[in-house]
């Protein structure tokens, strides 16, 4: 009897018994060394992470705080995606100077573009302080006492280790706190752009592939980080100097052949692989349906008009590609969980944890667990609902969001010193400035007119924030709106702004798109937010409770903490897979394949003339594969997630293979639950970026720097 859960459990989640899942602490990688060595890795752990000695950890950073980025030479050269530096390449384009639509090549160091509010962190050194951090700790405690002793413990652990070093020392929870880490980092704040291809190759396929396979997208920019003449940290200064890492890439020219190991070395922001079933259907079923309905209507109204303007095509290119690639990722997790029966894989996996819940006196702590989850999801399910409404359809509505950001300076009295309001004064100044770079009143007003149209449709009156429960035409409502507010009007919002004084505060106050906007919060802060954090600080005690009942059941199994935007190895092997029965995808696609799709009057196929020359006279040096064709893209079955993006796939050798950019639809549920056979990573493949940056670009001096592994 005993025996028979565990039994039912290997067929139910063979996934949890293979390589592929499992997001790996880099500190703790002595224990899978075996297994990863079993699959043909060729180094050693202390080869990823050490620190005693450099290791390639020392090349590996967390990009503009949502990216990764690693370092290709001794130079400082940072590679990552495209996507990745498109907001600051957006920043330096103009119609004039159209980065985004030509590429950009710095073709010596002066011409390097400086990057403002761009910063790159490395991970310096990790330690467990789980014992510390849990010192005092026992399980009977009330949450918020347990909750006042681990903060005390960590800021006593911190203050400690900030007197030993002048790196950034912080603490976070993995395994939803069941274990703490520490953290030691350096964050370096000059980092200038390189260069980029053209929109063309670096975002070829656009929001039409993003998230497909076959892939065909040269998805890369290249950046270097600068330090002062010691190598530490300075903000930008023409005196600073290329920074030299510890540790920097080796890139290899061999490419993967299906069945490789292979690794990605990065920073995963977030997933979510031990929910109970309930939230897992919750997110899957309800919530993201509704996002994805919203959104998917903002873009339509998005593209309609940058169909029919190149100006507000470069305008709206950034936020459309935000809003339109968590539109296409969430579609394809609730398609994902649905015909993977995500929900009753969990259930079954339930029903199994229950059994063994009862099977032993001492296991009471777990007993009724999964019932308090259930209640308390269907509570939380209407104020979930509510705050979805504010973000996506309320908040969405830029006019609404920018009036926002002068809340703060609208709440000013004469009280308040001059000093403070001229300092706000100045950050809104510029605010202001990149808000109407970006402005178009014509789509924002369509935009409100459908979202709050959804907004009353969708919400019980008494789940609306007070200014909706007034409107009697949405139409003219926002005509109104949009006519009256000065938010719309850059020169009337830099004429308030213009040596603003305590008594212009009413003005800002008094204005109907920020009204609007307190109505939005004040709903939310006064009726939602307080029933979501009280529920959800619950299930955050329920959750890690779940954790550590899952690991005591499965004493056996090697878990992976859930990622928290921290350095973590992932790995597996390069290979395509089945998406549907009868079909069966290769794992990597060619220049080939562009020609393939190209459509001179689609935007997302318009191929550059001068990769066609290069395609058509086979111009591919040494960076072509053995087969003689040019490799584009890849996949493999490793393990990845949002900030991801721009990591490096390494092979056996720890060599750069490629920058990983993406996942495949069939797959993007990884967050929630991984399926090894379907859940696939997509890479562009370093040869296809090498051939762009010397063939294409001609910067042939930036291959120089780096070191090639023929
Ligand atoms: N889906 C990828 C990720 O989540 C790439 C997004 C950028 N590409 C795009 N076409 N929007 O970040
Ligand atoms: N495209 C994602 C990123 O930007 C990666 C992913 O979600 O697979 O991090």
């Amino acid at each position: 009897m005993k025996k028979l859960p565990f039994l039912t459990l290997l067929v139910l989640f063979p996934a949890f018994l293979f390589a592929g899942e499992g997001m790996w602490i880099p500190m703790l990688l002595q224990y899978n060394e075996k297994e990863m060595q079993e699959m043909g890795m060729r180094i050693t752990a202390d080869d990823i992470y050490s620190i005693n000695h450099s290791s390639l950890k020392d090349a590996i950073v967390l990009f503009g705080g949502g990216c990764t980025g690693e370092i290709v030479s001794d130079q400082g050269l940072l590679l990552t995606n495209h996507h990745c530096g498109y907001g600051y390449i957006q920043r330096h384009s103009s119609v004039e100077h159209d980065y985004l639509t030509n590429g950009f090549w710095a073709m010596n160091r002066d011409e390097e573009l400086p990057c403002p509010g761009l910063s790159v962190i490395f991970l310096r050194e990790m330690r467990d302080v789980t014992a510390q951090v849990l010192d005092g700790i026992d399980i009977e405690m009330a949450e918020a006492d347990r909750q006042a002793k681990v903060d005390a413990n960590i800021k006593k652990i911190v203050a400690a280790v900030e007197k030993e070093t002048a790196y950034k020392v912080s603490v976070k929870p993995f395994f939803l706190g069941n274990e703490y880490y520490l953290l030691l980092e350096e964050t370096y704040t000059d980092v200038r752009l390189v260069g980029c291809p053209p929109s063309n190759i670096g975002k070829f396929g656009g929001d039409t592939d993003n998230w497909v396979w076959p892939r065909h997208t040269g998805d890369f920019s290249i950046f270097r980080v600068y330090a002062d003449k010691d190598g530490h940290p300075a903000d930008y200064s023409h005196d600073n100097v290329p920074y030299k890492p510890a540790k920097h890439l080796d890139i290899s020219l061999k490419g993967a052949d299906e069945g490789d190991f292979a690794f990605v070395f990065g920073y995963p922001a977030r997933t979510s692989e031990y929910l109970p079933a309930v939230a897992v259907d919750q997110e899957a079923n309800v919530i993201d349906p509704i996002v994805v309905d919203l959104r998917g209507k903002v873009l339509d109204i998005y593209n309609k008009y940058q169909e029919q303007d190149p100006k507000v095509r470069i305008q709206y290119a950034s936020k459309h590609a935000g809003i339109g690639n968590g539109w296409k990722k969430w579609m394809g997790v609730t398609e994902g969980i649905n015909h993977f029966h995500g929900v009753e894989k969990k259930h079954a996996f339930e029903g199994e944890f229950q059994q063994w819940v009862v099977g032993a006196r001492n296991r009471y702590m777990y007993l009724d667990l999964l019932n308090q989850f259930k209640k308390n999801y269907k509570e939380l399910e209407p104020y979930q609902l509510a705050y979805t409404y504010v973000a996506e359809a309320g908040l969405r509505i830029e006019l609404v969001s920018f009036a926002g950001r002068f809340a703060k300076l609208s709440e000013v009295t004469k009280d308040t010193p001059q000093d403070d309001i001229d300092k706000s004064v100045a950050s809104l100044k510029t605010a202001a400035e990149s808000f109407f770079k970006d402005y178009y009143q014509p789509i924002d007003r369509d935009v409100a007119k459908m979202l709050l149209a959804e907004y009353l449709k969708a919400q019980p009156a008494d789940f609306r924030p007070a200014f909706l429960n007034d409107i009697k035409d949405v139409d003219d409502y926002v005509d109104k709106l949009f006519d009256k507010s000065m938010f719309t009007d850059e020169a009337k919002v830099n004429a308030l702004l213009d040596g603003f004084k305590a008594k212009d505060a009413k003005k800002l106050a008094n204005d109907p798109a920020m009204k609007v906007y307190q109505s939005l919060i004040g709903f939310f802060r006064n009726e939602v937010h307080g029933h979501i954090a009280a529920i959800g600080s619950d299930n955050a005690r329920l959750q890690r409770l779940y954790m550590k009942g899952q690991m005591e059941m499965q004493p056996d199994k090697r878990f992976s903490p859930d990622a928290n935007f921290t350095l973590r190895v992932t790995y597996g092997k390069v290979e395509g897979f089945k998406p549907k029965d009868g079909m069966k995808y290769k794992h990597f696609t060619t220049l080939e394949g562009i020609m393939q799709k190209e459509n001179p009057d689609i935007y997302d196929y318009v191929v550059e003339p001068r990769l066609k020359e290069l395609y058509i006279n086979k111009d591919y040096g040494r960076y072509a594969d053995k087969d003689g064709t040019m490799h584009v893209a890849f996949t493999a079955s490793v393990h990845t997630t949002g900030g991801n993006s721009g990591s490096p796939i390494l092979n056996a050798d720890g060599q750069l293979l490629g920058l990983n950019f993406d996942r495949c639809w069939e797959g993007t549920m990884s967050d929630l639950i991984y399926d090894p056979d379907i859940c696939r990573n997509i890479s562009v493949d370093i040869r296809y970026v090498l051939f762009i940056i010397d063939k294409f670009a001609g910067a042939g001096h930036l291959i120089d720097e780096m070191t090639i592994v023929e």
